[in-house]
């Protein structure tokens, strides 16, 4: 029996195929590459020792889903494969929609015709809209995402749930990340998305190693200790690990739940750069820059009911977030990845 991940050479994706391997279990991968490489295949192999089967294959494409169901025998599915860009959603949101509520819809039906009906789904802190931190499972959410990226988290959370409702066989988990930051302990899978990067950590790596001149800090007036952002940041491998637990837990229960994967703890991006500067003993750069449109001065969760359930507790710091992230920013400058 394999479990089916979808988006498995991403960031989340590959760290989390590096745990369920080590916990032996078995995989099949499936990606189109749109936003990584191949490369990183052949990264999870040398970290796990494994082998796996990895297809270079759009969600979208129910011919070949299909394919894949049948020559493996699937137990679950998680699904991280989807666009991401905040930014880029609001210009082109029928992309959005498209890629992320249409690659859902057709790998469930395929998940159906095939009677495999245990999910994990990559949900985001972003459904929690204007509700106040720190945010519960229980808290109401509706219509209040800012960008249409945040609208399809929403959405597909709805669909699941209303798919539940139709058939109780499913076990459905929705994981609501929160900041994911770092890299594997092994230096060879991060975060380095293309293009100029829009979220925080894979800009401070490239302003460390000289590849951008400096960062900007938006908002420093915000209703906080030293006025910029306050975010729940989680280091991604205990953010995959959380994964392992969830398909442990669907396997044992059907209906659909939702969990928080966060710290509960909530830090400054000015935390967050300070630290990065010191246990890394490298120059940032950073100039304060107006607030950037659709930010919240504060989130961080409850994580108390991940903890309760899934025995979910996040084991790393900041100090090892800013360390993993460089050791992997580095590998990749110098070209030994
Ligand atoms: P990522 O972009 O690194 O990984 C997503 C992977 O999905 C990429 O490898 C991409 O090539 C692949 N993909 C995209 N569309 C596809 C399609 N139609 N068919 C097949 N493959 C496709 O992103 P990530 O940071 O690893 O995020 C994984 C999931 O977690 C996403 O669903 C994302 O929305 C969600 N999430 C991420 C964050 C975050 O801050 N990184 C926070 C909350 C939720
Ligand atoms: C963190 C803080 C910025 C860049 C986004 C999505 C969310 C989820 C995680 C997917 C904020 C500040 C950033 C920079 C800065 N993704 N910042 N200078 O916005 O909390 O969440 O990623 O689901 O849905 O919205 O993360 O990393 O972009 O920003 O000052 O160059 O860093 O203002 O306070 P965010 P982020």
């Amino acid at each position: 029996m394999s479990v089916l991940i979808t988006g498995g050479t991403g960031y989340i994706g590959s760290i989390t195929c590096v745990k369920l391997l080590a916990a032996g279990e078995n995989i099949v991968v499936v990606d189109n590459l749109c936003n990584s490489e191949y490369s990183v295949v052949d990264r999870i192999k040398t970290i796990s020792g494994k082998e796996f089967p990895f297809y270079k294959v759009d969600v979208r494409d129910k011919a070949e889903l299909k394919r894949i169901f049948i020559k493996h025998d699937i137990e679950a599915c998680i699904h991280f494969a989807g666009l991401k860009a905040v930014s880029e959603s609001i210009g082109v949101p029928l992309e959005y929609y498209d890629n992320n509520i249409g690659g859902t819809i057709k790998l469930l039906e395929v998940m159906k015709e095939a009677y495999v009906k245990k999910f994990v789904f990559s949900s985001s802190a972003t459904v929690y809209g204007s509700n106040k931190p720190p945010f519960s499972e229980d808290m109401p959410i509706g219509m209040e995402t800012t960008n249409p990226y945040g609208t399809t988290k929403l959405f597909i959370e709805k669909i699941l749930r209303d798919l539940s409702i139709s058939d109780p066989e499913w076990g459905i988990a929705l994981l609501r990340y929160f900041n994911p930051l770092g890299a594997d302990e092994s230096g060879l899978l991060g975060d380095d998305p293309n293009g100029i990067p829009t979220n925080l950590m894979p800009y401070i790596q490239r302003v460390a190693v000289n590849k951008l001149p400096q960062l900007s800090i938006f908002g420093n007036d915000y209703p906080t200790k030293d006025g910029t952002c306050i975010r729940d940041y989680i280091h991604v491998s205990d953010l995959a690990r959380g994964h392992l637990n969830a398909i442990e837990r669907i396997r044992r229960t059907s209906g659909i739940d939702v969990w928080n994967l966060g710290t509960g703890i909530g830090y400054s991006v000015l935390d967050i750069v300070n630290t990065f500067i010191e246990v890394n003993n490298v120059d940032i750069p950073y100039v304060f820059a107006p607030r950037r449109d659709g930010d919240v001065a504060v989130s961080y969760c409850n994580s108390s009911k991940a903890e309760r359930d899934l025995h979910f507790k996040t084991e790393k710091t900041p100090d090892d977030m800013c360390r993993d992230s460089f050791r992997f920013i580095k590998n990749l400058k110098s070209g030994d990845i």
